[in-house]
This record gives structure tokens, sequence and C-alpha cells, in this order.
């Protein structure tokens, strides 16, 4: 009987190291190339001065649009940034262009509108041999708030974050990839968020419109591979800018540059990417809480955090008024 006993453990013990070696070897190693080795060690293969004569960044004058912008020129491509304000537009484009002697044009656009400024983008861009599209234009919550308050104060906000998170997403790779498959090369780099891949109540709209963003660039992905087109979706944590509301950088919310020169150290390794270790480490330790606790405590514990950041914001607009 004893004997028996010592079998089923010896057998229970095997199958548990078996488990947990299958589990390493399938997801601990591919996250370890992923975010480690491929980015740090060996780093991108991907020469995008060879996609194409010319880049477009959406949402450029600023954050992380400007960081990408700028890394571009760095590299050589020629630039069409676009924003919704053509003063920012012609400062930003002088700041480039002067300083990595690249040819920068400007289309000024609100996103937020309907299908006519599209018909600009195409008009405005009709010629251009574009390699390389980063879909960074995205617009938040001014602070996490519940779906029915936030629609109450303010109902055209819905229909506006759908418009600038997805419908540049969809209409921009629309209006550019059938120039890349002609080439049969081009990169288009979609800015999500770790809020898509996380539970992030009270930004429930925003956050959504970033799972669109990881979905729609995997299964664009999986369509387009063959035909030599590269398509990643960026997922950020916190990163320094106008939209964060963080003024000083750190290792948690760097600068847009820091964040902007790792995340292009993974294009070619990771299709759907963290972009930054801190922020890839952010969502393993997320995803271990949902794993081990169960995801209901995760989304509790993500729950009292937002709300406590509501509460605070809530306290620094009643002190404005
Ligand atoms: N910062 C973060 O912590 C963070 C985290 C995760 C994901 N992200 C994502 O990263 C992307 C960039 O964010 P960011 O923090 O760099 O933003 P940001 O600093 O607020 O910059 C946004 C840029 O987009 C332009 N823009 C804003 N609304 C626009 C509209 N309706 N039409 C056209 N252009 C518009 C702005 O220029 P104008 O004002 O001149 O138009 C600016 O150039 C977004 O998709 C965001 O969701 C950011």
């Amino acid at each position: 009987m004893e004997e028996n006993n010592s079998q089923v453990l010896s057998l229970l013990g095997g199958l548990a190291i078996g488990i947990v070696g299958f589990q390493v070897f399938r997801k601990v190693l591919p996250w370890i190339y992923a975010n480690v080795v491929g980015p740090k060690v060996f780093g991108s293969s991907v020469d995008l001065a060879k996609m194409g004569e010319w880049a477009v960044v959406t949402g450029s004058t600023d954050g992380i649009g400007k960081a990408y912008a700028k890394e571009l020129a760095r590299r050589g491509l020629k630039l069409v940034l676009i924003s919704r304000s053509l003063e920012k537009l012609n400062v930003v484009a002088k700041e480039i262009g002067d300083k990595y002697g690249v040819e920068v044009r400007v289309i000024d656009v609100d996103f937020t509108g309907g299908a006519e400024i599209y018909d600009k983008i195409r008009e405005k861009t009709t010629g251009l041999n574009v390699g390389v599209l980063v879909n960074n234009v995205g617009i938040s919550y001014s602070h996490p708030e519940y779906f029915l308050d936030c629609y109450k104060a303010d109902p055209k906000f819905l229909r506006n974050i759908v418009a600038a998170n997805i419908h540049s997403v969809t209409h921009m790779t629309a209006l550019f990839l059938p120039g890349m498959i002609s080439q049969r090369r081009g990169v288009i780099i979609n800015l999500s968020s770790t809020a898509g891949v996380i539970p992030n109540p009270l930004l429930s709209v925003y956050s959504s419109t970033k799972a669109f963003v990881n979905k729609f660039s995997d299964d664009l992905q999986t369509e387009y591979k063959e035909h030599g087109i590269l398509i990643q979706s960026v997922q950020p944590g916190f990163v320094a800018t106008n939209m964060s509301k963080i003024r000083k950088a750190s290792v948690f919310a760097p600068s847009p540059e820091t964040y902007v020169r790792s995340a292009l150290s993974t294009l070619g390794i990771a299709t759907q990417t963290a972009g930054y270790l801190p922020h890839a480490l952010l969502q393993l330790v997320i995803h271990f809480t949902e794993a081990v606790f169960g995801e209901q405590f995760a989304r509790n514990v993500v729950l009292k955090n937002i709300l406590g950041t509501r509460k605070r914001a809530l306290r620094r607009l009643a002190k404005e008024q």
C-alpha cells in the first residue's frame, strides 16, 4: 500500500514538473526572447529606411507620435505629420526638418471628424512612396469615470473617442496598405495601450478601443504577412506625455523618446508588445495575479486603484472651479 502511494506521488510529482517545464518552454522562454533577448541582445533587424521614401505619423506634434517622427527622420525617412493644429505642425516640421535634414510635410485634420478627413489625406499624399505608417493618434478620458457619467458630461465624447482611436487606424491603413502591398514591403505600427490587455474599469471605452487595435493588428498581420507587410501593435503603460499628465519621466513612465527607441527595438521580434521592459513586467504581474488569485481579484485591485485616481482628479477639478 505504502509503495503504491509513493508511486502515485512520484507520478504526480513528475506530471507537475512536466507541466511547469512545458509552460516554461511555451510561455516563459518566448516572453524572455520577445522582451529581453530579442530587443536587447539582437536588436530589430527591420531597416525602416528600406520600406519606402516616406513615413506617415498621426498625432505627431507631441508625445509618442512626435518621438516616432523624430526617430524615423533620424533614420532618413521623409515625413508626413498629421495633427489638428497647423501652427503646431509647422513648428514641429521645422524642428525635425532642420535637425535631421529630411523633407517634412504637414496635414491638419481632426480625427474626430468624418470620412472627409481621409479624402484630404489621400489628396495630399497621392504619389508618395509611403513605406511606414504610424497610427499613433488617440484620445482618452480627462479622468477615470463611470460610463454613464462620462456620457452625461459629453454625449459626443463616445463618438469622438471611437472616431479618433478606431476609425483613424482602419481608414489610414486602408489608405496606405495598397501602396505597401504593391511594393511588397511596408511597416504599420498601431498604438494600442496596456489598458487594452488588462482590466481597466472607469476607462472602459478607451480601453475597449485599444483592445480593438490589438485584435485588428493581429488579424491584419495574418492576412498580409505573405505580402511582405509587418504590422505591430504597441501597448505602452504610462509614458510621460500630455495624455498621461505625467510631467517627470521615471522608470515606469519613461519619456516618449526613451519609450519609442525601446519599442522600435522590438520591431520584427514581437507583433504585439508592451514595447518597453518595465511595462512588459507590469503586464506580467497583472496576468500572474489573475492566474494565481483569480481574475475577479485582479479586477478589484485595479478598480480600487483607479477609484483612488478618480477621487483625486475630482478633488482637483472641484478646487479649480
Ligand atoms: N501617454 C501614455 O501614457 C499612453 C499610454 C498608452 C497608450 N498611449 C497611446 O499612445 C498614443 C499617443 O499618446 P500620447 O500620450 O503621445 O498623446 P498626446 O501627448 O496627448 O499627443 C497626442 C497627439 O495627437 C494629436 N491629436 C490629439 N487629438 C487629435 C485629433 N482629434 N485629431 C488629430 N490629432 C490629434 C495632438 O496634436 P494636436 O493637439 O496638435 O492635434 C498630439 O500631437 C495614443 O494613441 C495613446 O492612446 C499613450
